[in-house]
């Protein structure tokens, strides 16, 4: 009975009207919850249909609460109040769950993945995380024979069944010494790049895959100087003058010129890329994992591909 009273009022309207109450108006309602005017605006003329009462009136320039309006906002409150003790109760749960967690992460992923772990640690400790670093191809080999309960890649293989969600840019810079002259340039051309030496991460690497791909794809072919094993090695040799190499974006201080190095503007740079978190779609996802991918998907910012 209870559920059928007011079918078509939904937990976003209330949100949408909570705001508008508090914040005096739609726009600044709207910005509050990151939504459009005219969705905030779609969402309170249905909740005003489903209830049959003006909630709120024009005044001015805003809106006023009217009585009923008052009314419906203490109820909203009390419910927001319920909500949060469920889920705090829904934490105290988790709290208790105990098993291990393996992940295995490309060499990129040690500069952000201890990021990760820390509060999901401190959350949970009753998970034991065991974190394995290999480049990609290593990576993709410990997929193959299922060896992980996740893996966090730029680019996941095709010829295994996976489930990829994707979280987090990965933007691949063009990194130069600081003192190399395109540090002050603003627009490089990019068929420039093909005159100087470039150092490359090693075979296997998904980095060194993806600037290749980058390189092939605008007909240019690479001078490669020197091929190294690890993007810290790579950094030292850019920054010693040997050359130009495409970095994760997260491989690199803050502040480039830290390390001697600068983000160099070429045309085409930095390459757009998204860090996956992966796990085999033919396996039963233990319950850490799930987990894990719970508190990733509210802690890290997802954006789409
Ligand atoms: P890698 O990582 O260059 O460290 O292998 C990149 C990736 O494949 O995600």
């Amino acid at each position: 009975m209870y559920l059928n009273a007011y079918p078509k009022v939904t937990f976003v309207q209330l949100r949408s009207f909570e705001a508008v109450a508090r914040l005096g108006g739609i726009t600044r309602a709207a910005a509050a919850l990151h939504l459009t005017q005219p969705t905030v605006s779609t969402q309170l003329k249905e909740l005003r249909s489903a209830v049959g009462v003006d909630l709120l009136v024009p005044a001015g320039r805003g809106v006023r609460i009217t009585d009923a309006g008052r009314d419906l906002l203490a109820t909203i409150e009390a419910m927001f109040e319920s909500w949060r003790e469920f889920e705090s109760g829904i934490l105290d749960r988790q709290q208790m769950i105990r098993g291990s967690l393996k992940i295995a992460g490309v060499t990129t992923t040690e500069y952000f993945l201890a990021q990760w772990l820390k509060p999901f640690v401190d959350a949970f400790p009753g998970i034991d995380v065991d974190l394995v670093i290999e480049n990609r191809d290593k990576v993709v080999s410990r997929l193959e024979n299922a060896q992980d309960d996740l893996a966090v890649m730029m680019t996941p293989p095709l010829h295994i069944p996976l489930s990829a969600t994707p979280v987090m840019e990965n933007p691949l810079c063009l990194v130069g010494p600081l003192a190399h002259p395109w540090a002050a340039r603003r627009a490089i051309p990019l068929k420039k790049l093909a005159d100087e030496p470039l150092l490359m991460r090693e075979p296997g690497s998904g980095t060194r895959q993806a600037a290749l791909e980058f390189l092939a794809e605008h007909e240019l072919t690479p001078n490669i100087r020197m091929t190294l094993g690890s993007n810290e090695a790579i950094k030292h040799a850019v920054a010693a003058g040997l050359g130009l190499a495409v970095v994760s974006r997260h491989a690199i201080a803050p502040d480039p010129a830290a390390d001697n190095l600068a983000i160099l503007k070429v045309a085409g740079f930095p390459i757009s890329r998204h860090w996956h978190v992966v796990h085999r779609a033919d396996r039963r996802l233990p319950r850490a994992a799930a987990v894990f991918l719970q508190y990733l998907d509210q802690a890290v910012s997802i954006s789409a591909t």
